[in-house]
């Protein structure tokens, strides 16, 4: 196996997942990867470990390095078993090996394995002397999980960056000078938008911590590692984080007998005539996980729905359930919908973006069975008001 070097002597030994196409529910379109990294020093230290699938292929490359046996420490800097699934098989295989953790990933590491690890906690801004290197730990709590935390080696300008900055990208490239930065910033985007997005404020602190430190390399435990590409994944994620996004709309829909899409169809013209872009996504054909990385990026959201049985129609109860746990906030929102009797999906929908806190400045439309010529005309006329509402 091709021997992959970020820095001298500190190794990428991950696996590639070619094959993923969900990641608990988020689509994975090109794979993934388990970046797991190995740092030659006095004390061997081995950077996270790979889900339990790919175990094999991250010892076959370390033991292209060394001996597995040599590891001292093995660095656990976020409990999600797609870095920490091959750790307790990796301290059989390296006896001798420290396992370096959180004070909230050494509760975790015991609940999932229920083992007796070998466990040394760090707090937030300890450092580790490895012989030439030292790691310093930095917490970013809920960046995934209560556990997360990120490595940074000085001597390296290096920052082991766990979950963030990830991307969900299974290729033969392992930096981003051999990627598309367009390809990149829709992965991150994606990434962000469906795993990180609920704590931007927990992101802007991180943010501001990593400031303060000297990177000229980012190596994420997903995707591609960044080096040409820092100051501008540094900058989406503050825009992310603040929840800024761009003055365009995004319609979500689903449709029973093709009323609410006529409807859908004429707020896109009505918005379009005011010259914004808009975005029409019909639940039946794009995945959760696409629409969420739009919505990321647009202002106006508009859901329509027609009434099924009391209630919403299914796909877009279950949307607005994803939705809602990841908390897009500063947005403006608008509802739409048709029924032959009760209604109700309309109501059903506004009190989701309600709760949300969303600004809604126009009346919901909810039209009775199919909408005629006038209805259309008005309801384009609603199209141009948010347009020119959005532009204000
Ligand atoms: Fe990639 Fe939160 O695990």
């Amino acid at each position: 196996m091709e021997k992959i070097e970020l820095k001298p002597n500190i190794f990428w030994v991950g696996g590639i997942d070619w094959d993923i196409r969900n990641f608990h529910g988020y689509s994975t379109n090109r794979g993934t990867t388990y970046n797991a990294y190995l740092i030659i020093d006095e004390k061997i230290t081995l950077i996270d470990t790979v889900k339990p699938k790919f175990k094999g292929e991250m010892l076959s490359r370390i033991k292209e390095i060394i001996n597995p046996k040599k590891i001292e420490y093995i660095v656990s800097n976020h409990v999600e078993m797609d870095h920490s699934g091959s750790l307790t098989e990796m301290t059989e295989l390296c006896p001798n090996a420290t396992i370096i953790t959180s004070t909230r990933g050494e509760k975790g590491l015991k609940k999932h394995y229920k083992k007796n690890l070998n466990l040394k906690v760090v707090e937030s801004g300890d450092t580790l002397n490895i012989g030439k290197r030292n790691l310093t730990f930095v917490h970013i709590p809920m960046v995934h999980w209560p556990d997360s935390m990120v490595t940074y080696i000085k001597e390296d300008k290096l920052l082991l960056s766990n979950d963030s900055f990830g991307q969900h990208i299974a290729s033969s490239e392992r930096f981003d000078n051999e990627v598309e930065w367009g390809i990149l910033k829709e992965e991150a985007a994606k990434y962000y938008a469906n795993i990180v997005m609920p704590y931007g404020s927990q992101v802007e602190k991180a943010l501001s911590t990593i400031e303060n430190l000297d990177i000229k390399m980012i190596a994420p435990s997903h995707g591609i590692i960044w080096k040409n590409n820092i100051n501008n994944i540094i900058k989406e994620y503050k825009k992310w984080s603040k929840h800024e996004s761009e003055n365009r709309a995004l319609i979500i829909y689903d449709t029973m007998w093709g009323s609410t899409e006529k409807i859908a169809y004429s707020l896109r013209e009505g918005i379009n005539e005011t010259g914004l872009n808009v975005s029409l996504r019909n639940l039946k054909t794009s995945h959760f996980s696409d629409i969420m990385s739009e919505i990321m990026t647009s202002k106006l959201i508009l859901f329509g729905s027609p009434t099924l049985n009391n209630g919403l129609l299914p796909t877009m109860g279950g949307f607005l359930s994803y939705m809602k746990g990841l908390r897009p906030r500063n947005k403006i929102g608008f509802v739409f919908g048709s029924y032959g009797w009760g209604g109700q999906a309309v109501g059903e929908i506004e009190k989701i973006i309600n709760d949300l806190s969303w600004e809604i400045p126009v009346k919901s439309v909810n039209i009775n069975y199919i909408p005629d010529e006038n209805d259309l005309k008005e309801i384009k006329n609603i199209g141009n008001t948010l347009g020119n509402y959005l532009k204000k």
